[in-house]
């Protein structure tokens, strides 16, 4: 089984991010096979700033590390180190089709807003789909948003093998059973766009302030609550084990407590639950060489592999002149 996954270096990642993605991506690691890449040429459709973009793409990279991501199991590289992505990008852009692209939800949604579309926010789903085949990539975890893309990914996959042979694994898309639901500091989901986030490597002060001031409604303490679909319940959830998760519930249940009482409870689980990797931030926050060492060496693994699949491609329609005696074959 060979894993791969893009995460876009967009901003800090948020408990939502963590527990209903990062998480489990990262888990995969110990599979046959795993890449993991920073999408910093799909930011580019929306970040325009290259401080900010080099610094967000640096501080992703340190994030999955610090979150235990382990370069020795897993690729982890810059989308944009590896060249041969954007000319695969190419071939498959000329098999696929206008329409399919129009009716991805992405530029849909944008388009129908009336906000200006760029021909990166178009073609999005081919430069997703080229860093899905170049890796002969099986299995690629996402978020239910990315399904749809996944699927151009398999139909353009299909449509290149069918017209030239087969050269391309097509890959499935696997959305994670347990991705939590994380609900932000308002109730509502998590989401940078909600602007309810609690990051994961947010400074402790700031993160207990945060989850001080997660809006509750107003029931009086003596009175029993209901735990079930309570975002504070749901919150403390995540970082502690059922037992805790049971005496959380019976408090609840029983009455007489303050909500005050539980976000202090929450906040102290939250900060126990990301100190090991807060630690390890620190370190490399430290040592960025390392960090662009990790980078290099898995830039350099990536592109063997999308080299030896780029080779395939340009053989099959036509672009490879040389012997094709030596190409590898799909797998
Ligand atoms: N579009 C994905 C997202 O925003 C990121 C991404 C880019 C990706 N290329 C990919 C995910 C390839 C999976 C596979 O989440």
């Amino acid at each position: 089984m060979r894993v791969l996954s893009g995460i876009q270096p967009t901003g800090r990642f948020h408990w939502g991010n963590y527990f209903g993605a990062i998480r489990q991506y990262i888990a995969l690691q110990n599979e046959d096979e795993a890449y993991y890449f920073i999408a910093n040429l799909h930011a580019l459709t929306t970040v325009r700033d290259r401080t900010v973009l080099r610094q967000n793409s640096l501080d992703a990279a340190m994030d999955l590390l610090a979150l235990g991501l382990d370069p020795a199991r897993a690729t982890l590289f810059m989308q944009s180190d590896v060249p041969e992505v954007s000319e695969l990008c190419w071939i498959l852009m000329t098999i696929t089709s206008q329409g399919r692209l129009e009716r991805c939800h992405a530029y849909k949604e944008k388009k129908s807003k009336g906000l200006p579309a760029d021909m990166g926010l178009f073609t999005y789903p081919v430069l997703m789909a080229a860093d899905i085949l170049a890796y002969d990539s099986n299995v690629v975890p996402v978020g239910e948003d990315q399904v749809q893309h996944i699927e151009v990914c398999r139909d353009l996959a299909k449509a290149f093998n069918y017209q030239y042979g087969e050269v391309f694994v097509v890959p499935e898309a696997r959305v994670m059973p347990d991705a939590a639901r994380v609900p932000g500091t308002d109730g509502e989901k998590m989401s940078k766009s909600y602007n309810n986030t609690i990051e994961v490597f947010e400074e402790v002060k700031a993160m207990r302030k945060k989850v001080m001031r997660i809006e509750t409604d107003s029931r009086p303490m003596e009175q029993p609550k209901d735990p079930e679909g309570d975002h504070l319940v749901q919150l403390y959830s995540l970082f502690v084990d059922a037992p805790k998760r049971q005496a959380l519930a019976e408090l609840y249940r029983a009455g007489g407590f303050g909500y005050g009482q539980v976000k202090k409870m929450l906040a102290d689980e939250a900060e126990a639950y990301f100190a090991p990797a807060r630690e390890r931030r620190a370190e490399l926050e430290a040592h960025p060489q390392r960090v662009l060492e990790i980078l290099g060496d898995g830039a350099t693994r990536a592109r063997r592999k999308a080299r030896e699949v780029l080779d395939r491609a340009q053989h099959a329609c036509g672009l490879a002149y040389a012997d094709a005696a030596n190409l590898t074959p799909p797998r």
